[in-house]
């Protein structure tokens, strides 16, 4: 099986558009805390956009804390990419990082609202490659051999 992206998107569904681009498996977080969270089991990598308050926190969404709660799906996770607005300078994207920290995955991309087609080829290319070296033991992960 190919790539896979796991993904949050708000109703604004500027990740969700570029998820939609990179046209590959992908399993969206819901918006709402009373549907159902995925769980995962096989190697992914998780797109979160940012939401921080002013002073740094709530960056992460709470459906994503939720979804990263379950550690079965802390388990599979590859990496992070980050979204986000530059106008928010420093704090651009900050829940890649968090998420990166918190979870000890590197955060791997990060780009701006709907992203950019070079941003689409970067992430294609990308998740080709990671995928390229995932360790069998990954793999078989998730069919418990
Ligand atoms: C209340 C609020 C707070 C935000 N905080 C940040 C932030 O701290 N850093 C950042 O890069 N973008 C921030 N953004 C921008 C969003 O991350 C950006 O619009 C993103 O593309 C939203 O993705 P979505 O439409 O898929 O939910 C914020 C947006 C809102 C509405």
């Amino acid at each position: 099986m190919g790539p896979l992206i796991v993904y949050y998107s708000s109703i604004s569904g500027n990740t969700n558009r570029f998820v939609d681009s990179l046209g590959m498996r992908a399993v969206r977080i819901p918006l709402s805390m009373k549907a159902e969270c995925p769980v995962i089991d096989e190697p992914y990598v998780l797109i979160c956009p940012c939401y921080a308050d002013d002073d740094g926190s709530k960056a992460v969404p709470k459906q994503v804390i939720r979804f990263l709660n379950n550690p079965e799906n802390r388990k599979h996770m590859q990496g992070v990419i980050g979204s986000g607005n530059r106008n928010f300078g420093d704090k651009f994207a900050y829940a890649g990082n968090v998420i990166a920290k918190k979870c000890k995955v590197p955060c791997l991309y990060k780009f701006e609202l709907s992203g950019t087609p070079t941003d689409v080829i970067n992430v294609r290319e990308g998740m080709k490659k990671l995928w390229a070296t995932l360790e069998p033991q990954e793999m078989n992960k998730k069919t418990g051999t």
